[in-house]
């Protein structure tokens, strides 16, 4: 007897493995049973992908959700909303909330809140401190880690690990790549007289080129030496991308939208402190080489660092003013705006978006369009033309960067497993249900 599906995407141009093909996916039980031509007799529920891309889904690999402890700014709730709204399937999300993800009970805690009330797949960084340092072999492999994640350079948040005898603990425990934002601790607190009181731009020029590269250059020294895989996250120099362009056996890169997008300091004048981030959107001349590093392969991945915080927060005067800014929802128009302007390939979407993920964290049936895997489709319109507005952005912050910016290249369906988490811009049920990972420790048991 022929196969039956639960649901059949029919019509659609798959990205996957072979190249650009269409053909039509079946789905059952929330795993891809076949890809080819299927007759819509066979499935209980068809949908009409005529015209459409079907991507791999989309995984972000760096979002900050802020809850525990920060709800006014953003919830698991509120912000895989925005993730499936934008296209994305699955978030890894960050530590440094309140209280942050350095133990088990405080991970555990963050799956039970996301676990059916999320909108997308999800799972949690375990943030390493000196005091949890000789615990980090056992928390990486927990239900829902996606590993470890050093702040070397302090953000939003308390979490913060600068002295090497530290680092060479967290090295040499875990086994898995560890995540790292890179600025060096001791060059920031020298600098911060460099800030000037209602100046933006002064924020690129305290958190300089030094601090990240030199960071850079003692996190590849320890990693080296210890034989640990280390994470780069959002990579914002151009002497960083030269230089991980020398240790890719050591190292992978995260680069992220709003670094290859925003430019200072004209971005600076026209958008002020909702653009401050750390580390910093800076000027031409290192974004020019952020895109080298993506067009020459050097970066593996992106992540859109999403930091939300209110406009009344950001509405202080400089360097009063949070840093971060919101990003999971635009990740997938401003980078397919960038396909359609000819910058990268779809097939290198896909690479830094699903394949990256996998590659990188060891995403159990993610990170493919393959018979065997998860249901996971990032559909879009590559013609669409849309205005991006705050208006549509469903993070409780209310605003993007980016808005007021005509893209080419639009999200129309999120799927998730099998289930249509999002189309044309209707949310379906929350079902997000951790992400499994080859290194963690099998589901539903810790030994
Ligand atoms: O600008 C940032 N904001 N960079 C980070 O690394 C943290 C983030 C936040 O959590 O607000």
């Amino acid at each position: 007897m022929a196969e039956t599906f639960d649901i059949l995407f029919k019509g659609g141009t798959a990205v996957n493995h072979t190249g650009e093909a269409a053909v039509d996916i079946g789905v059952r039980d929330g795993r891809v049973r076949a890809i080819g031509e299927i007759d819509a007799s066979r499935a209980d529920q068809t949908v009409d992908a005529r015209g459409l891309h079907i991507l791999p889904g989309v995984i972000d690999t760096q979002v900050h959700f802020r809850e525990p402890g920060m709800e006014h700014k953003e919830d698991l709730e509120t912000g895989s909303r925005a993730a499936v709204l934008g296209g994305v399937t699955a978030v890894f999300e960050m530590p440094n909330t309140s209280p942050p993800t350095t133990s088990e009970e405080a991970l555990a805690a963050k799956v039970a809140a996301g676990t059916n009330r999320m909108h997308c797949d999800f799972a949690f960084f375990v943030g390493a401190t000196r005091e949890n340092a000789a615990d980090l072999a056992e928390l990486e492999r927990l239900p829902g880690a996606a590993g470890v994640k050093i702040f070397a350079g302090s953000s939003t948040g308390d979490l913060l690990v600068e002295d090497d005898e530290t680092l060479t603990q967290v090295f040499s425990t875990i086994r898995r790549r560890c995540s790292i934002h890179s600025e060096l601790e001791s060059r920031l607190r020298e600098r911060l007289p460099i800030r000037r009181v209602g100046d933006p731009t002064s924020h690129y020029e305290w958190r300089d080129e030094v601090a990240a590269l030199e960071s850079t250059q003692r996190l590849l020294r320890l990693a080296q030496a210890t034989g640990a895989r280390i994470h780069i996250l959002h990579v914002s120099t151009g002497a960083e991308m030269e230089l991980l362009s020398h240790h890719k056996d050591v190292a992978t890169v995260e680069v992220t939208p709003q670094h290859l997008t925003l430019v200072g300091p004209e971005d600076y004048e026209r958008l002020g402190t909702k653009i401050q981030q750390n580390p910093p959107i800076r000027d031409l001349a290192h974004q020019d080489l952020l895109w080298w590093g993506l067009q020459q392969g050097v970066v593996d991945i992106l992540g859109s660092d999403h930091a939300p915080h209110t406009l009344a927060e950001k509405a202080a005067t400089y360097p009063a003013t949070p840093s971060g800014m919101p990003g999971v929802q635009t990740l997938v128009p401003i980078m397919l705006d960038h396909v359609n302007a000819g910058r990268l390939t779809l097939a290198r979407f896909v690479d830094l978006t699903s394949a990256g993920a996998q590659r990188l964290f060891g995403t159990t049936c993610k990170g493919r369009i393959a018979v065997g895997y998860d249901a996971d489709f990032t559909v879009v319109d590559l013609k669409a033309e849309r205005v991006i507005e705050d208006s549509w952005v469903a993070s409780k912050a209310g605003w993007t960067p980016f808005a007021g910016r005509k893209v080419q290249g639009w999200p129309i369906g999120t799927v998730i497993r099998g289930h249509l988490a999002m189309w044309e811009g209707e949310l379906g049920v929350a079902r997000g249900q951790a992400v499994r990972f080859d290194e963690g420790f099998p589901q539903g048991g810790t030994h």
